[in-house]
């Protein structure tokens, strides 16, 4: 450990998942604030050059287990950050085995090397797909778990899990449940890149710029005030902010919060904010419902911002909007074309 910036000793952090979206995002606040950062991702959807360059890219996979042993024994570690997962809802109503197995089997054995490693400090990477069908009513941490997919039943799962190893080993933990993680880097180092993508924000910019041919909604007939379904967004870098607030928690309990903005848009709405951002029209049409999508999921996240000061910076959906679409403006062809 080394002492940087105002006074604060600077971390050490084992990062799974860090070149993914949310856990790359993470990953650069960290090291904004001058911490020490090893990534281990298999690249299966992450990017290497969405791991800032002063972080430590393991290319690997958490099914090996040896190479897991090999990294936690390189103590000392201040927490261990897990984002590696399988995370698209609409896959998991396809392939549910495959999604229970891979994200329970290696979060499970994560946290169990953990716990032999002599970790004490665990972040999660949950979700509100964990509150199923979700309700009109902005969602607490409170309202009872009832996953409407098998994504959310692994995250789930996986939040069960650490309340175990906080029981039984001490291992303290912080479940931290996004809603819908959208945006870019504010500074352009970063964006949201998936293959395919099949997230709204980033479709809905691709059709405002005449890069697919139109959107398709899915589902007009939600009840909903206009017949969509409505989710929270809420921009990756406050999330990542988010998980560097939710760390010193961790040295007087376990915690589970919801991240989201507490604002709910439609579908409609995010075309219509796109419409506004770029100036061009969105060209969509309404498509059947998909599978495993509730019609409503809306944060209630006034208790980590009590418990941690927490503010998102980037609340209004067009400001979220404006930092997604100038990173893909700038990267036509995502990460594949360099950083
Ligand atoms: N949608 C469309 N057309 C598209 C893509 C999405 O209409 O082409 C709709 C979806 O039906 C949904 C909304 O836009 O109503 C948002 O869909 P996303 O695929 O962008 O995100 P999800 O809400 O399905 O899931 C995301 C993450 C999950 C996380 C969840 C938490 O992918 O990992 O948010 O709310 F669990």
């Amino acid at each position: 450990m080394s002492a940087k910036g105002a006074g604060r000793i600077a971390g050490r952090y084992l990062v799974t998942g860090g070149a993914g979206f949310v856990g790359s995002h993470v990953v650069a606040a960290l090291l904004d604030r001058g911490d020490e950062v090893v990534v281990l991702d298999n690249l299966a959807t992450g990017h290497r050059n969405a791991v800032l360059p002063g972080a430590r890219l393991v290319v690997g996979d958490l099914e090996d287990a040896a190479l897991v042993d090999e990294l936690l024994a390189e103590q000392p570690w201040d927490a261990v950050l897990h984002f590696a997962a399988l995370s698209l809802v609409g896959d998991s109503m396809r392939d549910p085995f495959r999604y229970i197995g891979v994200n329970v089997g290696t979060g499970v054995r994560l946290i169990g090397a953990c716990v032999r490693h002599g970790v004490r400090r665990f972040v999660l990477s949950s979700t509100a797909a964990l509150f199923g069908a979700g309700s009109d009513a902005p969602i607490a941490e409170d309202a009872p778990v009832d996953p409407g997919s098998p994504y959310g039943e692994s995250k789930a799962m996986l939040e069960r899990t650490l309340h175990w190893a906080g029981r039984v080993h001490g291992l303290r933990s912080a479940a931290l449940r996004y809603f819908n993680a959208a945006g870019a880097d504010p500074r352009g180092r970063l964006g949201e890149d998936h293959a395919p993508e099949t997230h709204l924000i980033p479709l809905v910019i691709d059709a405002a710029l005449g890069r697919r041919p139109e959107l398709t909604v899915f589902g007009a007939d939600y009840p909903t005030p206009d017949g969509t379904c409505i989710r929270d967004y809420v921009h990756v870098t406050d999330l990542a902010d988010a998980h560097l607030r939710a760390l010193p928690l961790l040295d007087s309990a376990s915690v589970r919060f919801n991240l989201g903005s507490g604002q709910g848009h439609s579908v409609r709405d995010v075309i219509a904010s796109v419409e506004r951002v770029t100036g061009r029209r969105v060209p969509h049409r309404i498509a059947a419902r998909r599978p495993g999508d509730p019609p409503v999921l809306v944060a209630a996240s006034g208790r980590f911002a009590q418990a941690s000061g927490w503010q998102p910076r980037f609340g209004e959906l067009d400001a979220i909007v404006r930092t997604a679409l100038a990173w893909r403006e700038a990267h036509p062809q995502g990460y594949r074309a360099g950083p």
